[in-house]
């Protein structure tokens, strides 16, 4: 069974491109609404957070463990594996080989504020294209409006929301734009708007990519089951997953806290 994990709605993306690519595989998606979001928090906060849900992702007994959360793969993706105990992978790395494969050169960062201050996507990028130029932009509203739905791409006080945010990005004229946190592909049609003819490269799209191209004997073995937990309102998740993720007809289960 592969885990996939994240503190919202953003690491659907990740969930849906699994179910397309490996339709056999056993998946569960957990999302800790409860501390959502982490993206505002410490990083010594963040790692407790993801140690603790190592700690969960082990009790259900997942074989393979995808983080579909940007922060915690910034952050606390050493955490999260040694609580797990299976094989994890984050978001960072597929997205940025993507890039350096593309060959670009001035790549805009968008992420949570702790993912910025990390400077994980920076060093990762540095290491893959020598020379590269980055400007990396935190963006402490953007989990919040999608938790909310607020992503539609032709409302303008959200476009006027979104372009001030991503202002400076826009003087430092990018060739290419990184969406480290996944819940920003639901703002692409917006953030594209503001960046008209460069390519928005999602982390969770890139990893969920990196993972199915590695997982299809895994994926042979299961029976194609599904399941949703969450450890806070599960049925404001699953009226959200609706809305923003389109994600119809699951039934999401909360999964009792230990506090
Ligand atoms: N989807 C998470 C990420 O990729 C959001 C983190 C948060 O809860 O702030 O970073």
């Amino acid at each position: 069974m592969i885990g996939v994990f994240d503190s919202g709605v953003g690491g659907l993306s990740v969930l849906a491109s699994l179910r397309r690519a490996l339709p056999r595989a056993d998946l569960l998606y957990y999302a800790d609404t409860a501390r959502l979001p982490f993206g505002s928090r410490s990083p010594a906060l963040i790692r407790r957070f993801a140690r603790e849900a190592g700690e969960k992702f082990r009790l259900f007994g997942v074989d393979f463990l995808q983080v579909a959360c940007g922060t915690v793969s910034a952050v606390g993706l050493d955490e999260i594996a040694a609580a797990a105990h299976c094989p994890v992978s984050g978001v960072i790395l597929p997205v940025v080989e993507r890039i350096a494969s593309d060959g670009k050169r001035r790549v805009l960062i968008l992420s949570t504020e702790a993912t910025a201050n990390s400077r994980a996507y920076e060093t990762a990028l540095a290491e893959k294209i020598p020379g590269v130029a980055t400007l990396s932009l935190g963006c402490p509203l953007f989990v919040s409006l999608v938790e909310c739905g607020f992503c539609a791409k032709n409302d303008p006080a959200l476009l006027s929301l979104v372009g001030r945010t991503l202002l400076p990005g826009q003087t430092f004229f990018p060739d290419s734009v990184l969406l480290g946190c996944t819940h920003f592909r639901r703002l692409s049609p917006l953030i594209a708007q503001l960046f008209p003819g460069v390519p928005l490269y999602d982390c969770g799209e890139a990893a969920a990519s990196a993972l199915t191209a590695s997982a299809e004997g895994q994926a042979e073995r299961g029976e194609g089951k599904l399941r949703v937990l969450v450890s806070d309102g599960p049925e404001r998740f699953r009226r959200t997953a609706e809305r923003v993720a389109g994600l119809f007809g699951v039934t999401v289960e909360e999964v009792p806290q230990d506090e």
